[in-house]
């Protein structure tokens, strides 16, 4: 089995010393950082925004992984792109066009990621897999960190793994919500996980090591 990516989230890292926090994934092994973009309305609960990004993106040795939780993504496209994603993650259920707003995230220069509810079925993906560069499986209803993971979200997964291969594809597959020691092994057939309160609560080299092993 190939390693894993991971993607610490730092919804739950201490956003007072975000910079440190930085830092301190990297040196225990991250690849990515996971930033959360909610905006109270597709989702409850507020996050962070744009200079938010910014501000990483200037601290941050490892590429930033957002995933947007805002209604309307096309709104702000450019703006998360020119503060520094590099991989901008929109849900499907949140435009009416997100094949326009895929194709823009590319246009202006990141990776173009989609992701859906655990309610929303998988065939509302299937036709937009030809312009994504990664596709994120979430595993707990979005809106906050620390909740339990979904397993009969991991259907999704292997369908994912069996559509790129049978249409030569060659997305990324990442699993969002609920990863821990526990739960890692329903991942197998993800590439990239996401974890937030399993790695900020723990040693982070040791977190992280287990998640990549
Ligand atoms: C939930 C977020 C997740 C969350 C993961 O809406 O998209 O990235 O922070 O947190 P844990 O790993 O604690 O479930
Ligand atoms: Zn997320």
């Amino acid at each position: 089995m190939a390693t894993k990516l991971v993607a610490p989230s730092i919804l739950s890292a201490d956003f007072a010393n975000l910079e440190k926090e930085l830092k301190a994934i990297a040196a225990a092994g991250a690849d990515w950082v996971h930033v959360d973009v909610m905006d109270g309305h597709f989702v409850p609960n507020i996050t962070i925004g744009i200079p938010v990004v910014r501000a990483l993106k200037k601290v941050s040795s490892l590429p930033l992984d957002v995933h947007l939780m805002i209604e309307k993504p096309e709104r702000y496209i450019e703006d998360f792109v020119k503060a520094g994603s590099d991989y901008l993650t929109i849900h499907v259920e949140a435009t009416d066009k997100p094949r326009e707003v895929l194709r823009k995230i590319r246009s202006l220069g990141a990776r173009a990621g989609l992701t859906l509810r655990p309610g929303t079925p998988i065939e509302e993906i299937l036709p937009l897999l030809d312009e994504v560069d990664l596709v994120l499986v979430m595993t707990v209803e979005p809106g906050f960190g620390g909740q339990s993971f979904l397993h009969d979200q991991v259907e999704k997964i292997k369908q994912l793994k069996v559509v790129r291969m049978q249409k030569n594809l060659n997305y990324l597959i990442e699993v969002d919500g609920g990863v821990n020691d526990k739960t890692v092994n329903a991942c197998c057939d993800a590439d990239v996980l996401v974890a937030g309160s399993y790695i900020f609560n723990g040693d982070y080299t040791k977190t992280i090591g287990l998640l990549k092993s």
